[in-house]
Order: structure tokens, then C-alpha cells, then sequence
């Protein structure tokens, strides 16, 4: 089998290349190690930064996003037990939009499959081949148990952090790590939100965070140590602990069953540069955020905007200078990300290392943070998003 641009990962990143290729004419396989009912149940991110709004609504992806997306024009830091309230609209013109991750990879599979092209589910033993060769392959298995190869013009690992793509270039890429001392238990509840926006807490028993994916479910996370496991955290236990974080005046927390719960763990990593040879590394595949700042998913959307345009310029004319200056143009808006997340995550985590010094480092950041308009208005413009192309 022959394509133009045979892509690794039905996740955002996958999808949405696939869509933006097919946009600007040009073919691409896109093939999937999980089955479809499972990546559009996968529950992960929420938070949508302005620019991926536009470019979802700009590419025909924004009917069940307007219809059912919430829109967000502020949220609140929650420390002392007190709200301080963080005005993205009035502060930067912009807003953000609350709509599941697992519903833009519902919106992305509709289009794909509603165009007449496929995604090949349920492949196994992928790997990549020949990339510093014009003529790239990728061999796998598909769901039938048939082995197959894929010949390319280039290859797109957006295979998310577990994935083959970068493992397959290893020794040609710098890498740039953090680990943090603590993860999210993140959980989804049947229960009403029980505050209109999203509640980034500090707390002395450790961060917790209040969101919703609808006027019935809430999304909450609180710190956990890292590798914590879910058997010692009964329902009763979360609520009690989360009821305990998000104490503020007037506030009462809606419970509810909880439909679904996970450890997420937290770390920071990027890999430079993002391509070797015919090989382009996308969204998770290259770099991890912890998700205190909600750019995971964004910054893969914003990936796979750059490599659809340089591929296109590629394969229709030959160019070769955006695809030269892929992991450049990425990488700026990858370490605005990085940066952002690591100092959202350090201001509203407590370390379980950390001392009386922190703690007052940390409650002076915030009090500051909450109280200046020029603060406030650098930490709303990073959470809405920079426009795709910002210097940054
Ligand atoms: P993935 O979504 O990981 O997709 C990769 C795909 O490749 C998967 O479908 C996987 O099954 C497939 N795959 C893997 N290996 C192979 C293989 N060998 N062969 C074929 N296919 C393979 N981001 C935000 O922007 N906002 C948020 O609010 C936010 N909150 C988050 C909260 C939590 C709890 C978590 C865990 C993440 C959050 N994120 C958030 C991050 C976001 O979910 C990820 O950054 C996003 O999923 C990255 O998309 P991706 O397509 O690069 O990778
Ligand atoms: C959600 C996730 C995040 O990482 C975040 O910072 C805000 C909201 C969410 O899943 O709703």
C-alpha cells in the first residue's frame, strides 16, 4: 500500500493531521493500536485554548463544539479559602471553551469515516523504517492478522508518550525532563457542577481542581503522591478530601456516583528537535506538560496545524523550507507551554519535600498573581492560548 503521509496514533494530534491533510488535498493512513469505541471513551483533557476553537470551527469541526462546548470567560484561584477570580475575557479579549477530548476525537473520527476514509483500528506490531530515505515505511499487522507495509512520503509519530515513533530515533534527539513529587486523581462525577467555572485550589492538604464536562457531570482532580494507587481511595474518601480542599465560605460541593476514576502522573519532557529525516514527531509523541496549565491537547492541535501546512507545501511544490523549520516553530510554542505548566504546577502544588519557606514562596506568588492586573493579564493570555504564530 502507498500514501502521501502515513500517520501513527488516532489520538488528537493523529486525527486532526489526518483532517487538515485531507483539507489541502493530500492523502494520508492513519493507523490506530486501540479499537474506536476505546479512544472515544478515553476521558482525559477538557480545556480548549481560544486558537484551537477557532481553527476545530474554522476546519467545519465546530457544530457539537458550539452546541455543546462551554465557554469559560474567567476562572478562579481558591487559596485561604478565598476565590480570586481570574477575568480571561475582560483581561484578554479571549475565552476559553470546556468540551472533552474524547468529544473532539468523536468529531474528528465522524468527519474522517463521513468523507469515504479510513482509519485502520486495532493494528499491532507498528513500526517505522527508511526514514532518512525519501521512500519511508511503516510495517503492521491489521485487524484481520495480516501483515502489512505502508510506503510514505513522510511519517507522523503521533503516538502519544508510549508510542513507537520516538523511541524509533532515540539517539538522534536531546532530551529535557522533569519529574514532580506528586499525580492527579482525576474522577468524573453524575453530579451537577457546583460552581459555574473551573476552581484551581491551593490547599495545605495538597492542590485540588474543580471542573465539569456538562450542567450534569463534574471533572475534579486532586494531588496524590506519585504512583498512588486508586484501591486505598474509596468514593467516600474523594469526596471527603475533596470537600476538605474546596472548603471556601459559601461553598457547598455537589456529590454524586462517580462514573469513572484514574491516576494521572505528572511530569514534564520534550524532545528536541521534533524530526529526524522523513520522521516528524507530533503532540505527546515530543512533549509532555503536567496538566495544571490544560495545554496538552492544545499543544498537539498546534503541532499538527504546522505539519499539515509544511507537508502540503512539500508535497504539492516541492518546498522544502517549512518542513525545515517544523521542530523550530514548534519547539517556541512547545517551551512557552512547558514554562507556563511548570509554573502553575509549582505556585498550586504543596511538595511533600517542601518547607515553611515554600509554602509562603508559593502563597506570596499567589497573592500577587491574584491582586496585579499585569500578572493576572500574563496568566490569562497564556490560558486562553497565543495566537497560532505569536512571537513567544
Ligand atoms: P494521544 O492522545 O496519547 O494519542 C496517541 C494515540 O496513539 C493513542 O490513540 C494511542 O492509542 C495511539 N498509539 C500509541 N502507540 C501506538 C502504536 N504503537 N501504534 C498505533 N497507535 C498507537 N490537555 C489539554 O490541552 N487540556 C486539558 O485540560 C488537559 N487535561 C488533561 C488531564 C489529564 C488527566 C490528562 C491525562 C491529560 C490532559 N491533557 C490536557 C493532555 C492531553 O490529554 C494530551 O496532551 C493529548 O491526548 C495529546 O494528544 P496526542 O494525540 O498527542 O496523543
Ligand atoms: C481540566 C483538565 C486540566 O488539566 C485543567 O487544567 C483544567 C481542566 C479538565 O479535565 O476539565
Amino acid at each position: 500500500m502507498r500514501t502521501q503521509v502515513g500517520i501513527v496514533g488516532a489520538g488528537p494530534a493523529g486525527l486532526m493531521l489526518a483532517h487538515l491533510l485531507h483539507l489541502a488535498g493530500i492523502e494520508s493512513v492513519v493507523l490506530e493500536n486501540r479499537g474506536r469505541e476505546y479512544v472515544e471513551k478515553r476521558v482525559r483533557a477538557g480545556v480548549l485554548e481560544h486558537p484551537t476553537v477557532e481553527l476545530l470551527r474554522e476546519t467545519g469541526l465546530g457544530e457539537r463544539l458550539d452546541a455543546q462546548g462551554l465557554p469559560h470567560h474567567g476562572f478562579a484561584l481558591r487559596f485561604d479559602g478565598v476565590d480570586h477570580r481570574v477575568a480571561l475575557t475582560d483581561l484578554t479579549g479571549r475565552e476559553i471553551t470546556v468540551y472533552g477530548q474524547q468529544e473532539v476525537v468523536k468529531d474528528l473520527i465522524a468527519a474522517r469515516l463521513g468523507a469515504g476514509l479510513a482509519i485502520e483500528f486495532e493494528v499491532t506490531d507498528v513500526s517505522v523504517h527508511d526514514f532518512t530515505s525519501s521512500r519511508p515505511r511503516i510495517s503492521y499487522v491489521d485487524a484481520a492478522g495480516v501483515a502489512q507495509t505502508l510506503e510514505c512520503d513522510i511519517i507522523a509519530g503521533c503516538d502519544g508518550f508510549h508510542g513507537i515513533c520516538r523511541p524509533a530515533v532515540a539517539s538522534e534527539l536531546s532530551f529535557y525532563e522533569r519529574a514532580y513529587p506528586f499525580a492527579w486523581l482525576g474522577v468524573l462525577a453524575r453530579a451537577a457542577p457546583s460552581h459555574e467555572e473551573l476552581i484551581y485550589t491551593y490547599h495545605d492538604r495538597g492542590f485540588a481542581l474543580h471542573s465539569m464536562r456538562s450542567p450534569e457531570i463534574t471533572r475534579l482532580y486532586l494531588q496524590v503522591p506519585p504512583d498512588e494507587s486508586l484501591d486505598g481511595w474509596s468514593d467516600d474518601r474523594i469526596w471527603d478530601e475533596l470537600s476538605a480542599r474546596l472548603s471556601a465560605d459559601g461553598f457547598t460541593l455537589t456529590t454524586g456516583p462517580i462514573l469513572e476514576k484514574s491516576v494521572t502522573p505528572m511530569r514534564s519532557f520534550v524532545v528536541e528537535p521534533m524530526r529526524h529525516g522523513r520522521l516528524f514527531l507530533a503532540g505527546d509523541a515530543a512533549h509532555i506538560v503536567p496538566p495544571t496549565g490544560a495545554k496538552g491537547m492544545n499543544l498537539a492541535i498546534a503541532d499538527v496545524r504546522v505539519l499539515a501546512s509544511a507537508a502540503s507545501a512539500f508535497l504539492r511544490e516541492g518546498r522544502t523550507d517549512l518542513l525545515d523549520a517544523y521542530s523550530d516553530t514548534c519547539l517556541r510554542r512547545v517551551w512557552r507551554a512547558e514554562h507556563f505548566s511548570w509554573w502553575m504546577t509549582s505556585m498550586l502544588h504543596r511538595d511533600p519535600a517542601g518547607d515553611p519557606f515554600d509554602h509562603r514562596l508559593q502563597l506570596s506568588q499567589l497573592r500577587y498573581t491574584a491582586s496585579s492586573t499585569a500578572a493576572l493579564t500574563s496568566l490569562a493570555e497564556n490560558y486562553v492560548g497565543l495566537p497560532f504564530g505569536a512571537p513567544s
